[in-house]
């Protein structure tokens, strides 16, 4: 074997996570611990410092079962050369700057460097930004919106990257390829979509508590739910248009999976489903994490389960020229601890669906 056969192509890269005791700090956690390109040595929290991992999570093994730390950037910088944060909205704008300024790469699950603008956010987080003041307007502006199969090259550049929501990334993977190519008329966009508990976090909250939300399905935040202008941000970006669409939640009485129905006015009235599949299978050719299916084949949130992939559809109706469009995630996975680490692997010079699962165990 020569010599740079016996070398390791990428060199191992320390990763940090921080929120470890969360739903997406776990994810992570699980889906690094698998990866082999990356190594995990450090974990931060709040609540959670100084336990011990096999205390908060006995049923995933972790090597040397490792101390929560605290979230000191001088502590992370010394253990990592990336962190992945998953904490709630504002605090990860309150730890990004100091890493980044110890040279630290951040992938940042929250929604807090989603938008470009500040001001947007503090129009969108009004709470958060009660809490939290924040003048790092500069680094919205510098912070890459982390969706891999549209952003890769910025992505692999990238200091800080914003990993899309899960309700943006489920809608915008289908909607984007028909914006771009000006297929779709840019008003009266809606979308419909449905979540399963998990999407709230893993900190209790009464209405995801198992006897409110079982048994039932109701829609949430219908009017302005803070993912509407997130979803229309890359949008407007993708289709050069200001877009303003409709955006309904709900949550349904599972715990992982997510699904999004787009309806969109087709313009040239004569495109079949079969010339939108093919728009979508173009598109998405040389992506592993999204599967475009065959017409008449409507996707399912178990089909996804537990893996980093879209599964996508696309349905004409030729009576009044409505575009369905149907998509499904793993929220927690493809919607948020799976895509950052696809980010992760962009950054370190992998390819993007490194080490991430895309086959389901299937029921
Ligand atoms: N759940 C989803 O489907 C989903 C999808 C996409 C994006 N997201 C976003 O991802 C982020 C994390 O969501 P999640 O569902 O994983 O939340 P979660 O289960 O509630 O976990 C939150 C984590 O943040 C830590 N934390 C809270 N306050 C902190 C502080 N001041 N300093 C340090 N750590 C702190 C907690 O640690 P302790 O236990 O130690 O306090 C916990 O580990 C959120 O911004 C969410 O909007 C969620």
């Amino acid at each position: 074997m020569s010599d740079s056969q016996s070398r390791p192509k990428y060199r191992t890269s320390r990763v940090a996570v921080i929120g470890a005791s969360g739903y997406g700090g776990l994810q992570t956690i699980r889906l690094l611990q698998q990866h082999p390109e990356f190594e995990i040595t450090y974990l931060g929290g709040s609540r959670s410092v100084g336990k011990r991992w096999n205390e908060l999570c006995p049923f995933i093994e972790l090597a040397g079962n490792p101390q929560i730390c605290s979230t000191s950037a001088d502590q992370i910088s010394d253990h990592a050369d990336f962190a992945i944060l998953s904490l709630p909205n504002g605090v990860a704008s309150q730890l990004v700057p100091q890493l980044l300024r110890k040279n630290v790469r951040v992938i940042d699950l929250s929604a807090d460097y989603r938008y470009r603008s500040l001001e947007i956010w503090k129009q969108n987080y009004v709470k958060e930004n009660l809490e939290y003041n924040r003048d790092d307007s500069q680094l919205c502006s510098e912070a890459i919106y982390g969706i891999p199969e549209w952003n890769s090259e910025l992505i692999s550049k990238a200091k800080i990257v914003a990993a899309p929501g899960c309700f943006p990334t489920a809608s915008l993977l289908p909607l984007l390829p028909f914006l771009k190519q000006g297929l779709i008329e840019f008003e009266g966009l809606v979308i419909d979509a449905k979540t399963g508990t998990s999407g709230g976090g893993r900190s209790p909250k009464e209405h995801l508590l198992f006897a409110e939300s079982s048994e039932s399905i109701s829609p949430y935040a219908v009017i302005g739910h803070r993912h509407t202008s997130e979803i229309e941000q890359m949008a407007r970006e993708v289709s050069g248009q200001q877009i303003k669409l409709q955006f309904t939640p709900h949550l349904v009485p599972m715990v992982r999976g997510l699904l999004s129905t787009v309806y969109a006015k087709l313009r040239d009235p004569g495109l079949t489903a079969d010339d939108c599949t093919t728009v979508l299978k173009a598109l998405y050719r040389n992506d592993k994490t999204v599967e475009v299916l065959p017409v008449g084949v409507y996707p399912a949130t178990k089909w996804v389960r537990n893996t980093c992939k879209a599964m996508i559809s696309v349905q004409v109706d030729t009576r009044t020229s409505q575009l369905v469009l149907m998509s499904v995630i793993d929220n927690l996975v493809k919607g948020q601890a799976g895509q950052g680490i696809q980010c992760l692997n962009l950054m370190a010079g992998l390819p993007q669906e490194t080490g991430l699962p895309l086959n389901v165990f299937y029921p």
